[in-house]
Parts: structure tokens; C-alpha cells; sequence
């Protein structure tokens, strides 16, 4: 069941699953949503609260389906409305949101609008539907995205006997968001999934929308007032649903996306991405640090969206040339492994399938301030295939066993809509989800234990963020505080051992407490704290007061008398009463045989129910 909180996506763990590539229940060797829908049990143990689903409506499939042509039904491979609408009752089940897409600043040139478009009068609404010219001369100033695809944002269309504007492919023409036609009909797509209970939906390519002469048609005021209306008209019908935009853009610009807390939720934090890859192969904190600091701070109702890779190229347009001439040759040294201005690996081959590497990374992502996306496979450290063509060596089919198939689907594997990964290091007979979860060292259960440790702390997720400034520039520290809740983390970007003095005077007398071990260090106190770590090691640990430890329990040879006015019965009542007692209780427990628990340090006891037993009955009986 679905918990009744507007800002869940601050505590959510979502999990990018194309349907494609997860799971093919009717044996066609495509992936669809029945499949996914069986397969819920396995992300809900895994600790995921939310799935976000790559476009599975009908389509030409000429971009993965981001080329939509028809916005109000299902792809037939993938099945139809009836298995939407049981995936989305199966995951409210599990307690699990359901993201989808919402393509709208392009269709396919395969939609109807668009058909409709090509034959209508020049100024008609429908043919304004979409942007026309009759040069490919207009709006100079805007870059090609798909660069390696393409060399126009203009395409002609030999029908209308006009140009068509696209930011992408030249088969997905860019709807005219100057038409208030188009804008009551994308408010009418938001309208029927979000009536069908979806609970989130991403904006993709969302700074495109809007287009103008003289500017680089990005990030324009027109775009941001169509978000608003959006925001206030989902906000006006439907509870506790999230958008997410896909901006692609710099901090500053980025961060408009979230209005006054008025247009998206949420938003990719596109920058911090490649810089965590950067900061780790530099060594240095600094591509992390610095980009942090021009991140402007956002609303409280919004949230940074936090990923390592997803189903695209890793992008490297939000950092300088110098940066993506380091990315490409410490990344991407073969040039098969490059596409537009990005990589298209899968994060296990990125980091040299090296383990600790896989973690430390990890540990930032669900750790940094924002919501961290999982990119499905990820979690088993899958491996790619480059020579797949556009970026579908990273879309491959999930690995579930060692089967055929890698237990994906049970078809003929020349039928499968992409091969499984058979690399020697990554093959799908060593690298599969049933392997691993047969032992409990492998990387899912790292994985799982490091889920399930960020969900016991709302720090991770609505906390502040305080980024320490260590000497050692290799080390990168920071702490995240909410409502009395500190963390402190601290990770060794480098491959050798470091140690590194923090300033946690702000701590004084606090004590460490190293989560996942429950291990206790020393006391801060007022000089510089001092930590070694090992190479690419992080700690997360709670910050504590002191006097919640009770050190050691000493058996009690009498009884503790506590001492209070009027009825015996308020001890479990009122609430000063009632906490003299549970700090007695650790001395007390501990002096019992039958208490396991005696050797160990207690950190606090609590009453959390209270049962009364009629004594006269008892007698009785
Ligand atoms: C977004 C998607 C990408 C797609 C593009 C065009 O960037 O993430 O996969 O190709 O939009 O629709
Ligand atoms: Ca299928």
C-alpha cells in the first residue's frame, strides 16, 4: 500500500527498467509488461519503492519508442492497457510508485497529428502542430544533439513541401508549444495516465519545448510558463504525484525547472553526473565539490534526481571540452565506445568491472543529496555490448539465470530483440541475478544492504548538506542533517590508502557510530578528527549523543527504585516518567541469563506498547 505523502519521492529508491529488456512472459523474445509485473517481487527485495518505465506505446521503434505514435495505448510486443493497469495495482501492492514517460516535445512522424499536420492549410491549427519554415536557415543558433546522426534541426517534408523542425532524429518532428492546441492536448494525455493512478511521469527533452528566433531555443520563459500550467493543473486534480524533468543543462539552468516549487519535483542532476566518474579517476574531490557549489539551492518540495548511467549515451555535454578530452581518454579509449558527445558502457565496464570501484560510486549515489536511479542490470554489475549500434549496447536483456536466455525469455535466441551479453568477463552464465543472490558476497547483496541501510536514515533523503573541506583533496567528507539526524560521510577517491584530518568541531562530543557495522569511534571532540581509509573505502556513520551510550551494562545486584508521585500505573503514561525507566531498563536486562543481547552495547531501550494484565483474573484462572 501506497503511504499518503506528497513528498515521497524524497525517500524513494528508483529503478529505470526499460520493458523491453526486462522480462518476456509470452516467449516472443521481447521483454513486456507482464513480465515486468512478475517480476516486482524480485525489485521490491531488492529494496526499489519506485519503478520509472521507458515508453511502451506504439511506435515505429525507430528511437526506442521516444517516438511515440500514439500516446493513449500500449505497443502491442509489449501488451496492452489491461497489463498496464495490473503492473501499476501490482506495484500500488508492493508498496512500489510507477513512473512513465511523457515524450512531449516530439512525437513520430508517424502520428497522426503529425500526418494531419503535413496535409493541412499553412496556418491552420492542425498544421501548426508543429514548427514549420520554409528555410532551413531559421534558429542558427541552436546545436545538434544527435550529432553523430544528424546535421540539421530542419528536415523537409516533401508533402507539406515545408521544413520541419526536430531537436532529434529527423523522424521525430518537435511539436509548436505557441499552439494553445497543443498545450490542452498534452494536458490531456497527462490527464489519462495520471486518471489510471500513475504516480510520476518524465518530462523528456523538457527545455526544448518552447522555440524563438535570436536565442539557442533552450531553457526559454514560454517552456517554464507551460510547466507551470501543467504543475497546477495535476496539482488541482491528483494527489501525490511527481514530475521529472529531463534537463540536460547547467546548474544554474537546471535548477529553473523547479520553479518556486511550482513546476517539477524533480529534475536529473545531468552536471554531477560525469563528475563523479572524473573525480574518481583524477583522485580529487574537486570536480564533485565545485560542481555541488554551483548548484543553487532548490525549494523544499523538490529534489535532485541522482544517477551513474541510464539507457542513453553517459553524456558529457554539461562539461567543458578539456573535461570530455579527460572523460574520453580515460573512459572511452576505443572509439567504439563514444557516440555524440557521450559513452555508451554500462557502469561495471566503465570502472574496469573493479569492485570496489562499483561500491564506492554507489555509496555517493545513494548518498549525495537526491534520490539515486538505479539503471536496471546495474545492480548485478552487468556488462555491454559497443558494437551494437546507436545505444543498444546497453539496453540488453536483463540476466536473470544461466539458462538460456540468461533466463530472460524462453524463444529461439536468433529471435530475441538483442542478443545477451556474452563477453567472457561479463557472460550471462556468471553474471545473473540467481548466481548472486546465491551468495551473499556478490554485489546484489551489497547492493541490497546498502538500499535497505539508506532507507533506515531520512537523512540520506530530505537531509541538508554540508560539504567538509578536508586538506587531502582525494578524500571527499560532508554530513547530512534532518530533524536531529546527522551522517557523516567519508570516501577515499584514490586506488592507495589515505588519511585525512576533518574539522567536526560543529560535532563537539558526539560520537561516530559506523552504520552498516553499528562499530563506535572515538568521541569528537574540539581538534581536527582524524580517519585512514583504505583504497576507494567509504564510511557513513551517525552522528550521536554521546550520553545515548550506556557503555557497559553492569549486572545489577538490587533492584533500581524509581521514585514517583500518585498512581504506579503513569510510569507507562507520562512521557518523562516513562523515559526514567527505559534508561534504567539496559542495567536491568543485562543482569538476566535468559537476555542475549548482554554483551552488547545497548544504545537506547523504548517502550513501545504496554499490555495490562488483570492481576484478580490471573489469580482466578
Ligand atoms: C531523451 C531520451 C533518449 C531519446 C531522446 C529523444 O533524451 O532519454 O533516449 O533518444 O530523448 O527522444
Ligand atoms: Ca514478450
Amino acid at each position: 500500500m501506497l503511504k499518503n505523502d506528497p513528498l515521497w519521492f524524497k525517500d524513494a529508491i528508483i529503478y529505470e527498467v526499460p520493458v523491453r529488456a526486462f522480462a518476456d512472459s509470452n516467449g516472443d523474445g521481447i521483454g513486456d509488461l507482464r513480465g515486468l509485473t512478475e517480476k516486482l517481487d524480485y525489485l521490491q527485495d531488492l529494496g526499489v519503492t519506485a519503478i520509472w518505465t521507458l515508453p511502451f506505446f506504439p511506435s515505429p521503434l525507430r528511437d526506442d519508442g521516444y517516438d511515440i505514435a500514439d500516446y493513449r495505448s500500449i505497443n502491442s510486443i509489449y501488451g496492452n492497457i489491461e497489463d498496464f493497469q495490473q503492473l501499476l495495482d501490482a506495484a500500488h501492492d508492493r508498496g512500489i510508485r510507477v513512473i512513465i514517460e511523457l515524450v512531449v516535445n516530439h512525437t513520430s512522424d508517424k502520428h497522426p497529428w503529425f500526418q494531419r499536420a503535413r496535409r493541412a492549410p499553412k496556418g491552420s491549427v492542425e498544421r501548426d502542430f508543429y514548427v514549420w519554415s520554409d528555410s532551413a536557415d531559421k534558429f542558427p543558433e541552436v546545436r545538434i544533439i544527435f550529432q553523430d546522426f544528424e546535421n540539421s534541426n530542419w528536415a523537409w517534408d516533401s508533402v507539406a513541401q515545408a521544413y520541419y523542425w526536430h531537436r532529434f532524429f529527423y523522424h521525430q518532428p518537435d511539436l509548436n508549444y505557441e499552439n494553445p492546441a497543443v498545450q490542452d492536448a498534452v494536458l490531456e494525455l497527462a490527464d489519462f495516465w495520471l486518471s489510471m493512478g500513475v504516480d510520476g511521469m518524465r518530462l523528456d527533452a523538457v527545455p526544448y519545448l518552447c522555440v524563438e528566433e535570436g536565442t539557442n531555443c533552450e531553457n526559454l520563459p514560454g517552456t517554464h510558463v507551460f510547466l507551470k500550467k501543467l504543475r497546477g493543473h495535476i496539482d488541482s486534480k491528483y494527489p501525490n504525484r511527481m514530475l521529472l524533468a529531463e534537463a540536460n543543462q547547467w546548474p544554474e539552468d537546471a535548477a529553473k525547472y523547479y520553479g518556486a516549487g511550482d513546476e517539477c519535483h524533480m529534475n536529473f542532476h545531468f552536471p554531477l553526473m560525469p563528475r563523479l566518474f572524473m573525480a574518481l579517476r583524477m583522485e580529487d574531490n574537486f570536480p564533485i565539490s565545485d560542481i555541488l557549489k554551483q548548484t543553487p539551492s532548490i525549494p523544499n518540495n523538490c529534489q535532485w534526481a541522482l544517477f551513474l548511467r541510464n539507457h542513453d549515451e553517459l553524456t558529457l555535454e554539461m562539461v567543458s571540452d578539456e573535461d570530455r578530452d579527460y572523460m574520453y581518454k580515460a573512459y572511452a579509449q576505443d572509439p567504439q565506445a563514444r557516440i555524440n558527445l557521450g559513452i555508451r558502457r554500462r557502469l561495471s565496464p566503465l570502472l574496469g568491472n573493479d569492485r570496489r570501484q562499483i561500491e564506492l560510486l554507489n555509496s555517493l549515489l545513494l548518498s549525495l543529496p537526491g534520490t539515486p536511479v538505479l539503471y536496471y542490470g546495474d545492480e548485478i554489475g552487468m556488462g555491454d555490448n559497443i558494437y551494437l549500434g546507436d545505444r543498444n549496447g546497453v539496453r540488453t536483456p536483463m540476466q536473470w539465470t544461466a539458462d538460456r536466455n540468461a533466463g530472460f525469455s524462453r524463444t529461439n535466441p536468433q529471435r530475441l530483440y538483442a542478443p545477451v551479453i556474452v563477453d567472457p568477463e561479463y557472460h550471462y552464465e556468471t553474471i545473473n541475478v540467481e548466481a548472486q543472490q546465491a551468495n551473499s558476497n556478490s554485489l546484489w547483496w551489497w547492493m541490497k544492504r546498502l538500499i535497505s541501510t539508506r532507507e533506515r536514515f531520512q537523512a540520506f533523503g530530505r537531509g541538508s548538506f554540508e560539504l567538509l573541506h578536508p586538506e587531502n583533496r582525494k578524500v571527499l567528507a560532508f554530513t547530512r542533517t534532518y530533524s536531529g539526524q546527522h551522517i557523516l560521510v567519508v570516501a577515499n577517491l584514490s586506488r592507495f590508502v589515505q588519511i585525512v584530518e576533518l574539522d567536526l568541531s560543529a560535532f563537539n562530543g558526539m560520537v561516530p557510530v559506523e552504520i552498516f557495522g553499528r562499530t563506535k569511534f572515538p568521541a569528537i571532540k574540539e581538534y581536527p578528527y582524524f580517519f585512514s581509509l583504505s583504497p576507494y573505502a567509504f564510511y557513513w556513520f551517525t552522528l550521536q549523543p554521546q550520553q545515548t551510550y550506556i557503555e557497559t551494562p553492569k549486572p545489577l545486584s538490587k533492584l533500581p527504585v524509581l521514585t514517583v508521585a500518585g498512581n504506579w500505573k503513569d510510569i507507562f503514561s507520562q512521557a518523562e516518567i516513562k523515559s526514567r525507566l527505559e534508561s534504567i531498563l539496559p542495567n536491568y536486562l543485562s543482569s538476566f541469563p535468559w537476555f542475549g543481547g548482554k554483551n552488547k552495547v545497548i544504545q537506547s531501550t523504548e517502550i513501545t506498547e504496554v499490555i495490562p494484565i488483570d492481576y484478580q483474573q490471573k489469580k482466578l484462572l
